[in-house]
């Protein structure tokens, strides 16, 4: 699969609004602030595909992105931002939650973890979900170029034995969009999902 050539499909502010619910979708799950529109556009090799911000909060709607005709990656709101308004929270919530139970054509989750930072409460009732939903799970430990390697692979096991108490076989990969480290493991089990 040539992620290069991904484009710009629409944004949905919840499911109702999104395309048929046909074909293959992977969405792209974490904390706001995490490094998901990033980590699409590293992927992609696009620098402003998806929007990204120093501000938590930057994706509020679903924004779905096409890779070839019914295989399509998306780029959901973030979770577990404290500083937005209350209302403003339950809203995305709500449509981040529909999206997940509701879309029939989601086949894989990239939950994606400030490397720093991994495993938060929420992070974890994601994970939890997915393998109940058999959906399946990619964790991507972001920001990797904050850490030194010794720091990052001492925080890499961790991760993988925490892992290892979800049923089914979670993989876990660092990843860095600025030093563009764990494309290749991302683009590989993308290309697993997409094809059976
Ligand atoms: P929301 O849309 O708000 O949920 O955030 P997001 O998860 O999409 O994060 P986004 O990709 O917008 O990145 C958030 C901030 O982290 C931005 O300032 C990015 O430049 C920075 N960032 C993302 N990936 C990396 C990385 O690999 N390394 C470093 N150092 N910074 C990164
Ligand atoms: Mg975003």
């Amino acid at each position: 699969w040539n992620y290069h050539l991904t484009h710009f499909v629409t944004s949905a502010p919840d499911i109702r609004h999104l395309p048929s619910d046909s074909g293959i979708e992977v969405a792209f799950a974490g904390r706001s602030n995490a490094g998901k529109s990033s980590a699409l556009n590293t992927l992609t090799n696009q620098k402003s595909l998806a929007r990204t911000s120093k501000t938590p909060g930057r994706t509020q709607l679903i924004n779905l992105f096409q890779v070839a005709e019914g295989y399509r990656l998306v780029d959901l709101p973030g979770y577990g931002y404290a500083e937005v308004p209350e209302e403003v929270k339950l809203k995305w919530q709500h449509a981040l939650s529909e999206y997940l139970h509701r879309r029939e054509c989601l086949k894989g989750l990239v939950v994606l973890m400030d490397i720093r930072h991994p495993l938060k409460d929420l992070d974890q009732q994601m994970i939890k979900w997915a393998v109940q939903s058999d959906i399946q799970v990619l964790v991507l430990l972001t920001k990797a170029d904050k850490l030194a390697s010794g720091a990052r692979k001492a925080q890499l096991n961790l991760v993988r034995e925490a892992a290892k108490g979800f049923v089914g076989d979670i993989q876990v990969e660092v990843f860095s969009s600025l030093k563009r480290i764990g494309v290749d493991k991302l683009s590989q089990k993308l290309d697993s999902w997409f094809t059976d």
